[in-house]
Protein backbone atom coordinates (compact mmCIF):
# COMPACT_ATOMS: atom_id res chain seq x y z
CA UNK A 1 0.00 0.00 0.00
CA UNK A 2 1.32 3.48 -1.11
CA UNK A 3 0.31 7.04 -0.47
CA UNK A 4 -1.54 7.27 -3.91
CA UNK A 5 -3.01 3.78 -3.38
CA UNK A 6 -4.83 4.56 -0.65
CA UNK A 7 -5.93 7.27 -2.05
CA UNK A 8 -7.29 5.87 -4.78
CA UNK A 9 -9.26 3.59 -2.00
CA UNK A 10 -11.86 6.39 -2.34
CA UNK A 11 -12.87 6.91 -5.70
CA UNK A 12 -12.51 2.96 -6.21
CA UNK A 13 -15.48 2.59 -3.37
CA UNK A 14 -12.92 0.84 -1.06
CA UNK A 15 -12.99 1.18 2.18
CA UNK A 16 -9.99 1.15 4.44
CA UNK A 17 -9.33 -0.17 7.53
CA UNK A 18 -6.39 1.41 9.70
CA UNK A 19 -5.30 0.17 13.17
CA UNK A 20 -2.36 1.30 15.72
CA UNK A 21 0.46 -0.81 16.32
CA UNK A 22 3.42 0.15 18.66
CA UNK A 23 6.21 -2.44 18.13
CA UNK A 24 7.12 -5.51 15.90
CA UNK A 25 5.25 -8.39 17.66
CA UNK A 26 1.67 -6.16 16.59
CA UNK A 27 2.80 -4.18 13.66
CA UNK A 28 3.97 -7.55 12.07
CA UNK A 29 0.25 -9.36 13.58
CA UNK A 30 -1.46 -6.48 11.61
CA UNK A 31 0.33 -6.59 8.53
CA UNK A 32 -0.28 -10.00 8.79
CA UNK A 33 -3.62 -9.56 8.97
CA UNK A 34 -3.98 -7.61 5.62
CA UNK A 35 -5.18 -4.27 6.93
CA UNK A 36 -4.53 -1.19 4.77
CA UNK A 37 -2.37 0.94 6.83
CA UNK A 38 -0.77 1.12 10.42
CA UNK A 39 -0.81 3.96 12.65
CA UNK A 40 2.20 4.33 15.15
CA UNK A 41 -0.08 6.88 17.05
CA UNK A 42 1.42 8.75 19.69
CA UNK A 43 -1.98 7.11 21.72
CA UNK A 44 1.48 4.92 22.77
CA UNK A 45 1.96 7.48 25.83
CA UNK A 46 -1.48 5.90 27.03
CA UNK A 47 -1.22 2.81 25.69
CA UNK A 48 2.30 1.92 26.26
CA UNK A 49 3.51 4.23 28.58
CA UNK A 50 0.67 4.14 30.90
CA UNK A 51 0.42 8.31 31.42
CA UNK A 52 -3.15 9.91 31.72
CA UNK A 53 -2.15 11.94 28.19
CA UNK A 54 -0.24 11.64 24.91
CA UNK A 55 1.17 15.56 25.75
CA UNK A 56 4.54 13.62 27.03
CA UNK A 57 5.35 11.54 23.98
CA UNK A 58 8.34 13.34 22.66
CA UNK A 59 9.83 12.81 18.66
CA UNK A 60 12.45 10.54 19.68
CA UNK A 61 10.16 7.86 20.93
CA UNK A 62 8.08 7.93 18.25
CA UNK A 63 10.69 7.26 15.84
CA UNK A 64 11.64 4.51 18.11
CA UNK A 65 8.52 2.87 17.96
CA UNK A 66 7.92 3.61 14.38
CA UNK A 67 11.11 2.16 13.39
CA UNK A 68 10.48 -1.08 15.49
CA UNK A 69 6.87 -1.64 13.42
CA UNK A 70 8.82 -0.89 9.79
CA UNK A 71 10.85 -4.29 10.83
CA UNK A 72 7.99 -5.96 10.58
CA UNK A 73 5.53 -4.75 7.94
CA UNK A 74 5.68 -5.64 4.45
CA UNK A 75 2.52 -4.60 2.81
CA UNK A 76 0.61 -1.96 4.72
CA UNK A 77 0.79 1.87 4.72
CA UNK A 78 2.75 2.94 7.82
CA UNK A 79 1.52 6.43 9.23
CA UNK A 80 3.89 8.54 12.30
CA UNK A 81 2.10 10.71 14.46
CA UNK A 82 4.19 13.64 14.89
CA UNK A 83 3.89 14.49 18.84
CA UNK A 84 2.84 16.71 20.53
CA UNK A 85 5.41 20.13 20.27
CA UNK A 86 7.37 18.37 17.55
CA UNK A 87 5.34 20.82 14.62
CA UNK A 88 3.68 23.37 16.78
CA UNK A 89 6.42 26.60 16.82
CA UNK A 90 6.90 26.65 13.09
CA UNK A 91 6.78 24.95 9.79
CA UNK A 92 10.36 24.27 9.63
CA UNK A 93 10.56 23.00 12.74
CA UNK A 94 7.53 20.73 11.22
CA UNK A 95 9.42 20.01 7.82
CA UNK A 96 12.58 19.06 10.45
CA UNK A 97 10.46 16.82 12.78
CA UNK A 98 8.79 14.99 9.40
CA UNK A 99 12.12 14.87 8.12
CA UNK A 100 13.93 12.92 10.57
CA UNK A 101 10.63 10.56 11.08
CA UNK A 102 10.77 9.35 7.38
CA UNK A 103 14.88 9.39 7.26
CA UNK A 104 14.94 7.29 10.75
CA UNK A 105 12.10 5.31 10.31
CA UNK A 106 11.12 4.66 6.31
CA UNK A 107 7.46 4.91 7.33
CA UNK A 108 5.16 6.35 4.73
CA UNK A 109 3.96 9.58 6.04
CA UNK A 110 3.36 11.31 9.07
CA UNK A 111 0.43 12.53 11.22
CA UNK A 112 -0.67 15.62 12.54
CA UNK A 113 -3.19 17.06 14.95
CA UNK A 114 -5.39 20.02 13.21
CA UNK A 115 -7.10 21.69 10.54
CA UNK A 116 -7.21 25.25 9.91
CA UNK A 117 -4.73 25.90 12.67
CA UNK A 118 -2.39 24.14 10.88
CA UNK A 119 -2.73 24.51 7.05
CA UNK A 120 0.62 26.27 6.71
CA UNK A 121 2.41 23.71 8.55
CA UNK A 122 0.72 20.49 6.69
CA UNK A 123 1.54 22.96 3.05
CA UNK A 124 5.09 23.16 4.25
CA UNK A 125 5.66 19.47 4.72
CA UNK A 126 3.99 18.67 1.67
CA UNK A 127 5.81 20.87 -0.39
CA UNK A 128 9.04 18.94 1.17
CA UNK A 129 7.66 15.98 -0.48
CA UNK A 130 6.34 14.03 3.06
CA UNK A 131 2.81 12.89 2.63
CA UNK A 132 0.65 14.36 5.53
CA UNK A 133 -2.51 12.68 7.06
CA UNK A 134 -4.23 15.55 9.09
CA UNK A 135 -6.24 14.67 12.44
CA UNK A 136 -9.42 16.97 13.19
CA UNK A 137 -12.27 16.84 15.60
CA UNK A 138 -11.70 15.92 18.96
CA UNK A 139 -7.36 16.30 18.79
CA UNK A 140 -6.03 14.39 22.22
CA UNK A 141 -2.79 17.14 22.04
CA UNK A 142 -5.62 20.17 23.07
CA UNK A 143 -6.52 18.16 25.98
CA UNK A 144 -5.54 21.07 28.05
CA UNK A 145 -8.08 23.96 25.69
CA UNK A 146 -10.46 21.11 25.35
CA UNK A 147 -10.95 20.55 29.03
CA UNK A 148 -10.71 16.46 28.96
CA UNK A 149 -10.23 13.88 26.14
CA UNK A 150 -13.55 12.15 24.44
CA UNK A 151 -15.33 15.37 23.80
CA UNK A 152 -17.71 15.10 20.94
CA UNK A 153 -16.84 18.44 18.95
CA UNK A 154 -20.42 19.82 17.59
CA UNK A 155 -19.23 23.08 15.92
CA UNK A 156 -20.75 21.59 12.13
CA UNK A 157 -19.21 24.98 10.05
CA UNK A 158 -16.08 24.80 12.51
CA UNK A 159 -15.06 20.88 11.57
CA UNK A 160 -15.82 21.22 7.89
CA UNK A 161 -13.53 24.39 7.96
CA UNK A 162 -10.51 22.76 9.57
CA UNK A 163 -11.04 19.30 7.07
CA UNK A 164 -11.48 21.81 3.67
CA UNK A 165 -8.24 23.44 5.14
CA UNK A 166 -6.36 20.44 5.51
CA UNK A 167 -7.39 18.96 1.97
CA UNK A 168 -6.61 22.64 0.70
CA UNK A 169 -3.22 22.57 2.47
CA UNK A 170 -2.77 19.43 0.37
CA UNK A 171 -2.82 16.81 3.24
CA UNK A 172 -3.88 13.25 1.76
CA UNK A 173 -6.12 12.17 4.09
CA UNK A 174 -7.58 13.14 7.09
CA UNK A 175 -8.74 11.54 10.55
CA UNK A 176 -12.04 12.59 12.17
CA UNK A 177 -11.88 11.61 15.90
CA UNK A 178 -15.75 12.10 18.14
CA UNK A 179 -17.38 13.97 15.11
CA UNK A 180 -21.19 13.29 15.54
CA UNK A 181 -21.81 10.61 12.60
CA UNK A 182 -24.02 13.30 10.16
CA UNK A 183 -21.17 15.35 10.29
CA UNK A 184 -18.60 12.91 9.60
CA UNK A 185 -21.19 11.73 6.09
CA UNK A 186 -20.94 15.40 5.35
CA UNK A 187 -17.36 16.23 5.39
CA UNK A 188 -16.82 13.00 3.80
CA UNK A 189 -19.47 13.57 0.74
CA UNK A 190 -17.36 16.95 0.26
CA UNK A 191 -14.13 16.05 0.74
CA UNK A 192 -11.88 13.95 -2.90
CA UNK A 193 -9.17 12.74 0.26
CA UNK A 194 -10.37 9.65 1.80
CA UNK A 195 -11.55 10.67 5.58
CA UNK A 196 -10.67 7.89 8.56
CA UNK A 197 -13.27 7.86 11.34
CA UNK A 198 -12.60 6.95 14.93
CA UNK A 199 -16.08 7.44 16.51
CA UNK A 200 -17.59 9.46 14.04
CA UNK A 201 -20.11 7.17 12.40
CA UNK A 202 -20.15 4.87 9.35
CA UNK A 203 -19.98 7.68 6.82
CA UNK A 204 -16.05 7.97 6.55
CA UNK A 205 -14.12 6.55 3.77
CA UNK A 206 -12.07 4.33 6.51
CA UNK A 207 -12.03 3.40 10.12
CA UNK A 208 -8.93 3.42 12.50
CA UNK A 209 -8.86 1.68 15.93
CA UNK A 210 -6.48 1.43 19.10
CA UNK A 211 -5.28 -1.85 18.78
CA UNK A 212 -5.26 -2.81 21.81
CA UNK A 213 -8.30 -1.53 22.62
CA UNK A 214 -9.89 -3.35 19.80
CA UNK A 215 -8.27 -6.95 20.88
CA UNK A 216 -9.84 -6.28 24.34
CA UNK A 217 -6.19 -5.85 25.66
CA UNK A 218 -6.62 -2.71 28.13
CA UNK A 219 -9.70 -1.81 29.89
CA UNK A 220 -10.45 1.24 28.25
CA UNK A 221 -14.00 1.21 27.34
CA UNK A 222 -15.93 3.56 24.95
CA UNK A 223 -19.21 3.17 22.82
CA UNK A 224 -17.37 3.61 19.51
CA UNK A 225 -14.67 1.09 20.31
CA UNK A 226 -15.86 -2.35 19.44
CA UNK A 227 -13.99 -5.41 21.19
CA UNK A 228 -13.08 -8.12 18.64
CA UNK A 229 -11.43 -10.04 21.07
CA UNK A 230 -10.71 -10.28 24.65
CA UNK A 231 -6.98 -11.19 24.99
CA UNK A 232 -5.96 -9.50 28.40
CA UNK A 233 -8.81 -12.09 29.93
CA UNK A 234 -6.67 -14.60 27.95
CA UNK A 235 -3.52 -13.41 28.44
CA UNK A 236 -4.83 -13.42 32.57
CA UNK A 237 -6.01 -16.75 32.30
CA UNK A 238 -2.88 -18.09 30.80
CA UNK A 239 -0.09 -16.34 32.92
CA UNK A 240 -2.22 -18.01 36.30
CA UNK A 241 -2.25 -20.98 34.85
CA UNK A 242 1.06 -20.84 34.08
CA UNK A 243 1.93 -19.55 37.62
CA UNK A 244 -0.21 -22.49 39.15
CA UNK A 245 1.81 -24.91 37.28
CA UNK A 246 5.38 -23.85 38.68
CA UNK A 247 4.08 -23.58 42.12
CA UNK A 248 2.42 -26.97 41.82
CA UNK A 249 5.72 -28.90 40.29
CA UNK A 250 3.77 -29.27 36.85
CA UNK A 251 6.11 -27.42 34.80
CA UNK A 252 8.66 -27.96 33.42
CA UNK A 253 7.94 -31.52 32.89
CA UNK A 254 10.37 -34.11 31.26
CA UNK A 255 9.20 -33.03 27.87
CA UNK A 256 10.17 -29.62 28.46
CA UNK A 257 13.60 -30.36 29.35
CA UNK A 258 16.92 -31.34 27.77
CA UNK A 259 18.39 -34.60 28.51
O1 LIG B 1 -2.66 8.35 18.40
C1 LIG B 1 -3.56 7.67 17.92
O2 LIG B 1 -3.66 6.46 18.14
C2 LIG B 1 -4.53 8.33 17.05
C3 LIG B 1 -5.76 7.56 16.66
C4 LIG B 1 -6.66 7.40 17.81
C5 LIG B 1 -6.44 8.16 15.49
O3 LIG B 1 -4.34 9.44 16.69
Amino acid sequence: MTVPDFVAAKSQGKRLSVVTAYDALWGGIADAADVDAILVGDSLGMVVQGKSTTLPVTLDQMIYHGEMVMRAVQRSLVIVDLPFMSYHVSPQQAVKSSGRVIKETGADCVKLEGGVNQARTIATIVAADIPVMAHVGMRPQAVRALGRMSKIQRDEAALLADAKAAEDAGAFAIVLELIAAPVAAKITRELSIPTIGIGSGEGCDGQVLVGPDMLGLTTFHAKYVKKFAELREIAIQAIADYSKAVRGGQFPGPEHSHK
